[in-house]
């Protein structure tokens, strides 16, 4: 990247990153009554009466760069799977509902049969604006929809994505997932113990407790899936955070190397990339981080 886009990717981080802050603002007052409503609800209810409108509604000024999230999205090619305007067909969810930290994460970590848009297909301000399109057609705020593994009795799936719902302070998500495992694994009394107790750390907002904890029982219930799982998982958090030009990029890493150990054979690369990133080469360590994305 010449250091023209990385201004213009600068000014776009910074726009987005402000919205961010608003929808989290707002995401955290109506959240508590969410969780309070839901308790007893189904994984993908959407909630009714917490809906911020969409936000070109708020802030007419976006509307320019939600028009140009629209080209990109039809461009690209998604409307061939989730039809025009995102409106959902026989082999894709409708998309309104989804913010945009669940459709830059779906890009890179794409859950069910969907191509992954990493950043060599499709640049990360693309990636920015088509998550700005999606998140303007409006829909229920935070509704998550995974219908593959709605009904998905593997417990750790449904762990990974409370892990990256947690990151991005996706607390009623998080819970959503914790829910679907008791429901549909058949779990074990001290299984059980496990997420309740989970389920407490998430509501009283201990994320990182909660998300410690579910790494180590994914761990502990199958180790090799886990390893894997969790490979993908912080490679493609670290990934957006050093998008976002945040310093937890490292951080993610490091606690990865701690949970897969020297065991798996992506471990090298992952040294590799926390020591370029210490070097300040954020690029080198992108493409690294690319590499064991398959
Ligand atoms: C080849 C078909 C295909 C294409 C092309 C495609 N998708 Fe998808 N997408 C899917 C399927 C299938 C799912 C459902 C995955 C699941 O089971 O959760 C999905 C899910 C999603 C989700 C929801 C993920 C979640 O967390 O609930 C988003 C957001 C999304 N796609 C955005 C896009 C965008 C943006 C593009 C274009 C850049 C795109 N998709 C292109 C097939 C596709």
């Amino acid at each position: 990247m010449n250091s023209r886009s990385y201004l213009l990717l600068a000014s776009v981080t910074v726009i987005l990153g402000s919205i961010i802050i608003v929808l989290a603002a707002l995401l955290a007052t109506s959240g508590r009554d969410n969780v309070a409503s839901s308790q007893t609800g189904s994984t993908s209810s959407p909630q009714a009466g917490a809906t911020p409108p969409p936000l070109v509604q708020r802030f007419p000024e976006y509307g320019q760069l939600v028009a140009q999230g629209k080209a990109i999205f039809d461009k690209a090619g998604c409307p061939s799977c989730h039809a025009a305007g995102g409106v959902g067909s026989d082999t894709a969810p409708a998309l309104a509902g989804h913010n945009r930290r669940q459709v830059i994460s779906q890009l890179l970590n794409p859950l069910g049969a969907m191509p992954p848009f990493i950043p060599s297909k499709l640049s990360r301000q693309d990636a920015e604006l088509v998550a700005l399109y999606v998140e303007n057609l409006g829909g229920a705020g935070g509704a998550h929809i995974h219908p593959a593994y709605q009904y998905e009795p593997d417990p750790i799936p449904h762990l990974s994505m409370a892990i990256v719902a947690l990151a991005y302070n996706n607390q009623l998500d998080a819970l959503h997932h914790i829910r679907d495992i008791i429901q549909l694994s058949d779990p074990t009394p001290e299984l059980i113990q496990e997420l309740n107790s989970i389920q407490v750390d998430i509501e009283a907002s201990r994320f990182v407790k909660a998300q410690f904890n579910m790494q180590s029982l994914m761990v502990m219930l199958a180790p090799q899936e886990a390893r894997t799982a969790l490979t993908k998982l912080y490679s493609t958090l670290a990934l957006d955070a050093m998008q976002n030009g945040a310093i937890s990029a490292a951080s993610y890493l490091d606690n990865l190397l701690t949970q897969i150990g020297g065991q798996n054979g992506d471990a090298d690369t992952i040294r590799e990339a926390v020591n370029l990133l210490d070097e300040g080469q954020y690029d080198q360590a992108y493409q690294k981080l690319e590499l064991i994305q398959h």
